[in-house]
């Protein structure tokens, strides 16, 4: 149940909003001063606070704002004024406050804003871990994984967080990049103040930049009033950029100002502002070649690239899919309160052989799903979806990576092997984060085995190896789920 409280001194306002929401869902609370709602603030630790800025007598709602966030300043606070006192209430959201309302209120607005306030909320108050404890009772949301490029991640995770720098993570749809996002803030020393997440391809582009940055007043039509953006609202704390990638490039200009010097203006305005805001932006979308392609601004991709959490697809990571299997059937067992579910091994081992094109989510969306249809405690093969039903089973080398931009020499061309050597080491030099030797010898093993059907004595002999060898390599880059299904 969600706890808000409302802060207003008037009697009619307490009592339209008891019958607003009268919900089991919501325990409102109210108190009818400033000095009475920061009183109770501490005890009653509400998720959320609409506060009236004008009150008849005591503090008013600006000051009261003002302490409420040095005692929390996560705790999401939305301002509700007249008309005519916008001003206020813009000076309002220069403080943090979440959004404000005009009275009269607009229920079905009211009610989704405060849905809305409720969520973010929420989800910055969720510790994110990288071991999930789904044991214990308040258990946290995770990231499971224990192959070894998750391992990287996690490592990554812990020695980003604790730094102010910039982390751009990449990694195909539905890998958990909005996860570990979250994860390098909660373990971040900003985990106090406000993290605010900013999908940039849901926004259209010419709303993006106000959205980001606010407007003054009459800076375009429609512009009636000056409006304070996100980076303001959130000075102190974490904004994330999803989908970065799909951003235009005049906003890509100012964000990489504020990266360098902290600094931008609102659209329309001749102000600077500054902010003290930690960047972590996000990408499905190959920046590289947005780059090659003048749709990205290299010198903001070099500026985010500092650190770069590549999180690894799905397939690439067989062995975790196991985990996730347990920690989804757990927290949807939580879910529904009953017992932990069991999956027959045979649906286990196609969950494994399965492509999994949607990654980790499309795995999640599999076990709720199947939970769902399945008729037994057990999720049994025939409960999975026909897509994965269907699929057949396939040795599944990775496609090679996008074409290299150096010429492959003919084979039994004069020193071949040399040639090839240095056009992939001057292809690998554009990936600055690529560990390029055991990312080579890691493919090349992948595809002896494709080759050989998986028969390690004869793809040893095409590596030039020895079988010893390559079970170490198998071992040592995780490969043996992945080719050791015919
Ligand atoms: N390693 C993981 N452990 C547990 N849950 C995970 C893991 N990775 C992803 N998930 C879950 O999968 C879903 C998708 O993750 P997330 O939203 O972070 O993906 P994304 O990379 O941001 O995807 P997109 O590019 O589509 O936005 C979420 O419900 C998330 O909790
Ligand atoms: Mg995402």
């Amino acid at each position: 149940m969600d706890k808000l409280l409302l802060i207003d001194d008037e009697a009619d306002v307490q009592y339209s909003f008891r019958r607003i929401f009268d919900s089991a869902a919501i325990e409102l609370h109210t108190a009818s001063s400033g000095e009475e709602g920061l009183k109770l603030v501490p005890k009653l630790k509400p998720d959320l606070v609409l506060m009236d800025i004008r009150m008849g007598t005591g503090m008013n709602g600006l000051e009261t704002l003002r302490r409420l966030r040095q005692h929390d300043a996560r705790l999401p606070v939305i301002m509700m004024t007249a008309y005519g006192t916008t001003q206020t209430a813009i000076e309002a959201m220069k403080l943090g406050a979440y959004d404000y309302l005009l009275k009269p209120f607009d229920v079905p607005k009211l009610k989704q804003l405060v849905a809305d306030a409720l969520q973010a909320a929420r989800a910055m108050r969720q510790t994110v871990s990288c071991q999930p404890l789904l044991e214990s009772e308040d258990y946290d949301l995770g990231i499971v994984g224990r192959s070894a490029p998750m391992q990287e991640v996690f490592k990554l995770v812990g020695q980003t967080a604790g730094t102010d720098a910039t982390v751009l993570i990449t990694g195909e749809s539905g890998t958990g990049k909005e996860l570990v996002a979250r994860a390098i803030y909660t373990h971040s020393r900003r985990a106090e103040q406000p993290f605010l997440a900013i999908n940039c391809a849901a926004i259209p582009e010419n709303l993006l930049e106000s959205e980001l940055f606010g407007h003054e007043k009459g800076a375009f039509t429609g512009a009636a009033t000056q409006r304070i953006g996100k980076f303001e609202q959130c000075n102190g704390g974490t904004i994330f950029l999803d989908e970065i990638g799909d951003m235009s490039l005049p906003t890509q200009t100012k964000i990489l100002r504020v990266l360098q010097n902290g600094s931008f203006e609102r659209v329309g305005g001749n102000q600077p502002v500054n902010v003290d805001v930690r960047v972590i932006a996000a990408t499905n979308k190959p920046l590289e070649e947005a780059v090659a392609a003048r749709s990205f601004r290299e010198d903001l991709f070099y500026r985010l690239n500092v650190i770069r959490i590549q999180l690894p697809p799905l397939r690439r990571r067989r062995e975790d899919i196991r985990l996730l299997v347990d920690y989804f059937l757990r927290k949807y067992a939580r879910a529904r309160s009953r017992p932990p579910g069991a999956i027959h091994p045979d649906a286990l081992a196609a969950l494994e052989r399965h492509h999994w094109p949607g990654n980790v989510r499309e795995l999640e969306n599999v076990i709720q799903r199947s939970l769902v249809v399945g008729k037994a405690d057990a999720i049994m093969l025939a409960d999975l979806p026909a897509e994965i039903l269907t699929e057949r089973p396939s040795v599944t080398a990775e496609p090679a990576p996008a074409a290299a931009p150096a010429r492959v020499p003919e084979p039994g061309a004069a020193n071949e092997v040399p040639a090839l050597a240095r056009a992939l080491f001057a292809w690998a030099r554009a990936q600055r984060t690529l560990k390029v030797l055991p990312a080579v010898e890691r493919e090349l093993v992948i595809c002896a085995l494709a080759e050989t059907h998986g028969n390690q004595v004869q793809a040893a002999k095409l590596l030039g190896i020895t079988r010893a060898t390559l079970r170490k390599r198998i071992e040592k880059f995780g490969i043996q789920r992945e080719l050791s299904i015919h």
